[in-house]
């Protein structure tokens, strides 16, 4: 979470409104919670507010979040330091999540973060030169059965895919079709469906 914190350090921009069709949406959201309770719709107004900025959470959002739900900036930022799901900085185009819990790990997810190291040529936690890919590990997403796998956030909207049954070829090879501008089918990457016995 410090690294999260120190994030708040990066420029920011000055100010920061919901678009028209953001507003609408937001207020959608807020109407589905009971009178009284309008501050539990904030995890799904921050992800507006990141989707609009660019898959990112400039400080500004955060208040103009915090304002419109009439709650202390700083509950904000505690709810969008604690979750992996908000980015705090600018990053990359695609962000890749490579899972390292348990099951993952016990399939192999060490060798995917190497496999994604190597072919981006950054570290988790950093942000290729180009600024197409942002890697990072995060704890279980709720696809073990499949694993090892990575989830992969990208821009501007924050779509997220699932890529499963990795090995560090078919993760490699999910990387090359995002840099030749394809979108990877999502999902097992072995060939089997969803998550039928692999046999
Ligand atoms: S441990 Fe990786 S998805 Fe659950």
């Amino acid at each position: 979470m410090t690294a999260k914190i120190t994030a708040l350090r990066v420029p920011q921009p000055e100010s920061f409104t919901f678009l028209p069709e953001s507003i609408q949406q937001a207020q959608a959201i807020i109407a589905r919670y009971p009178q009284g309770m309008q501050q539990s719709a904030l995890m799904p107004l921050l992800s507006l507010a990141q989707a609009q900025c660019g898959n990112w959470l400039p400080k500004a959002a955060m208040d103009y979040v915090a304002a419109m739900l009439n709650m202390p900036p700083v509950r904000v930022y505690e709810v969008a330091s604690f979750y992996t799901m908000y980015n705090l900085e600018p990053v990359g185009k695609h962000v890749i999540e490579v899972c390292t819990t348990t099951p993952c790990w016990l399939s192999g997810s060490e060798a995917i973060v190497q496999a994604c190291e190597k072919r981006l040529g950054i570290t988790l936690g950093e942000t290729t030169a180009d600024g197409e890919f942002t890697l990072r590990e995060v704890e279980c997403l709720g696809a073990c059965v499949n694993a090892p796998m990575a989830q992969v956030i990208s821009s501007p909207r924050g779509t997220q895919y699932f890529y499963e049954d990795l090995t560090p070829e078919r993760i490699t090879g999910v990387i090359d079709a995002f840099t030749e501008g394809r979108q990877p089918k999502p999902g097992p990457q072995s060939g089997r469906k969803s998550s039928e016995p692999a046999t």
